[in-house]
């Protein structure tokens, strides 16, 4: 999508769209009132018989006049954070004038900061996006222009030039990982495997420069992953661990390292998950897919630090061969693991791959996983849970997520849950029962991470959606891409 920003005055804007966002109870903002008259005093009727009131997630569509812009959405802002309110009324806009076909779009929102102009065009990216790989194209009479290019009104005062330019770049590089990430998580678990989030990786790796590292099953079975291998053992795929490093800093800085739970599919193997909804399953890979999309973000913006993203990539399948509720496994570390129920098999991928990372030594450790359900119970689908033992490093990501409208929620990793996961025969097992489920899953996973500052984002609530949520399409949500790359950027400061 072309992203540009300009300084024109609404009324002589000669548009398809013109997209006004405006707070609740607004009058014609004065930069307006020049379009009002061309629309016959439209706007301001609108206004003062309140047929639009600035509500989040309002929107009023009004034909446009004999000149100036062909049509007119209001779009509503809420009350609330003004940056995040823009964002979203974005990405409605975005969803809505992709809906209509009218190709392009001038979003006004009066004037506007260096931050206002990056989340509107991220929303607009965000918004417009849709999968449709799969789908035959209607016959060419039939077909609906995509929103392919936004223009962005600077308002008065108006922001430098320069700095809403780089707004923009900046919105183009994290609206380009958003994309990745939601590709790769909508696309169904035959075509989407652990090889090609590999070969995702490899493209990223080219288009960036960054080294790019794939360990298949032996050469896991090498590195003793009986964690990670019991889960991978029901399935004919090859299993991938996925690294890829980005050098954005000198060779003496200790990197970030961002880690995803990419199961292709989760049958919930022997253990087998029921029949209804079992095909949102496909979604269990968004945590890889948040990384493999934070990494395209984070190379293209250049950020001055290092970063490593690591996943662990397969699929949990019954089989005559697939691992056994009472099998006891081995992990990388040395630890002994007995595996009550196979459909917890997010915690014995992350374990071996949470140890792998610390041979880069890494500052700080951030692991995103469509973990529990659990976590869906204890937050729903407003936040991510964030589990961490540092407070400072938990703070980094609840601030992250603030900035990026995905927000997470601090959730306790106190001793008092460790008893739920203690084994008769093993170090630990893999499931703690019904209460803390969310919990005792993160505190099976800090045993692997012992040593290294750690968070771990909880996203299956977050990540993808089994409903329209009316600013997108049901489907992947883009969580926790936006996460991820604030915390970089913010570490990057
Ligand atoms: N991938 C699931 C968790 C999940 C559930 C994600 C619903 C998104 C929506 C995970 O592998 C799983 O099956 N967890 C089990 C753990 C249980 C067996 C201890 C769960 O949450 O039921
Ligand atoms: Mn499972
Ligand atoms: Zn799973």
């Amino acid at each position: 999508m072309a992203l540009s920003i300009a300084v024109r005055r609404a009324e002589i804007t000669d548009t398809p769209l013109l997209v006004i966002a405006l707070p609740p109870d607004s009058q014609v903002p004065a930069a307006l009132t020049g379009l009002d008259t061309a629309l016959a005093g439209a706007l301001d009727r609108t206004l003062r018989r309140k047929d639009f009131r600035g509500s989040r997630d309002e929107a009023l569509h009004l034909s446009g006049g004999a000149s100036g812009p062909q049509r007119v959405l209001l779009v509503g802002l809420g009350k609330g954070d003004r940056v995040m309110a823009l964002r979203r009324a974005a990405s409605l806009a975005g969803r809505r004038a992709h809906g209509m076909g009218v190709g392009s779009l001038t979003f006004f929102a009066g004037a506007l900061g260096e931050r206002e102009v990056e989340q509107i065009a991220i929303g607009l990216q965000l918004g417009c996006w849709e999968y449709t790989d799969l789908k035959t194209q209607p016959p060419e009479e039939d077909r609906r222009a995509p929103l392919s290019s936004v223009t962005i009104l600077l308002g008065d005062p108006q922001l430098p030039i320069a700095d809403a330019e780089r707004a923009v770049n900046a919105a183009r590089a994290i609206g380009s990982g958003y994309d990745i990430a939601r590709r790769a998580s909508m696309m169904p678990g035959n075509l989407c495997t652990p090889d090609y989030l590999a070969d995702t990786a490899r493209e990223i790796g080219q288009r960036h420069g960054l080294e790019v590292v794939v360990l298949g099953r032996k050469e896991m079975e090498a590195l003793n992953m009986g964690s990670f291998l019991c889960v991978a053992q029901g399935t004919t795929q090859d299993p991938k661990l996925i690294v890829l490093r980005y050098r954005g800093s000198v060779e003496t800085e200790k990197p970030i390292a961002l880690v995803g739970k990419g199961l292709c599919f989760d049958s919930g193997g022997i253990s087998i998950k029921p029949a209804q909804g079992m095909e949102f399953m496909k979604f269990d890979m968004c945590g890889a897919a948040g990384v493999l999309g934070a990494m395209e973000a984070i190379a293209a913006l250049k950020l001055k630090l290092n970063v490593v993203g690591l996943i662990g990539a397969t699929t949990n399948m019954p089989s005559g061969v697939a691992v056994k509720p009472g099998d006891v496994v081995k992990a990388a570390s040395g630890k002994s693991i007995e595996v009550i129920n196979t459909d917890a098999e997010g915690r014995l991928v992350l374990a071996d791959v949470l140890t792998y990372a610390k041979r880069y030594e890494p500052a700080a450790m951030v692991d995103a996983a469509t973990l529990t359900g659990a976590v869906v119970i204890a937050l729903g689908h407003a936040a991510t849970g964030v589990f961490g033992t540092s407070p400072d490093l938990v703070n980094e990501l609840l601030a992250a997520g603030e900035r990026s409208a995905e927000r997470g929620w601090a959730m306790p990793l106190w001793e008092e849950y460790q008893e739920q996961i203690k084994s008769d025969v093993a170090d630990l097992k893999n499931t703690g029962g019904r209460p803390a489920g969310a919990i005792t899953a993160a505190k099976f996973l800090e045993a692997f991470a012992e040593g290294v500052p750690w968070v771990h984002l909880d996203i299956a609530g977050t990540a993808y959606s089994e409903s329209d949520l009316t600013v997108i399409p049901k489907g992947p949500t883009g969580v926790p891409v936006g996460m991820f790359i604030e915390f970089a950027r913010a570490r990057a400061r």
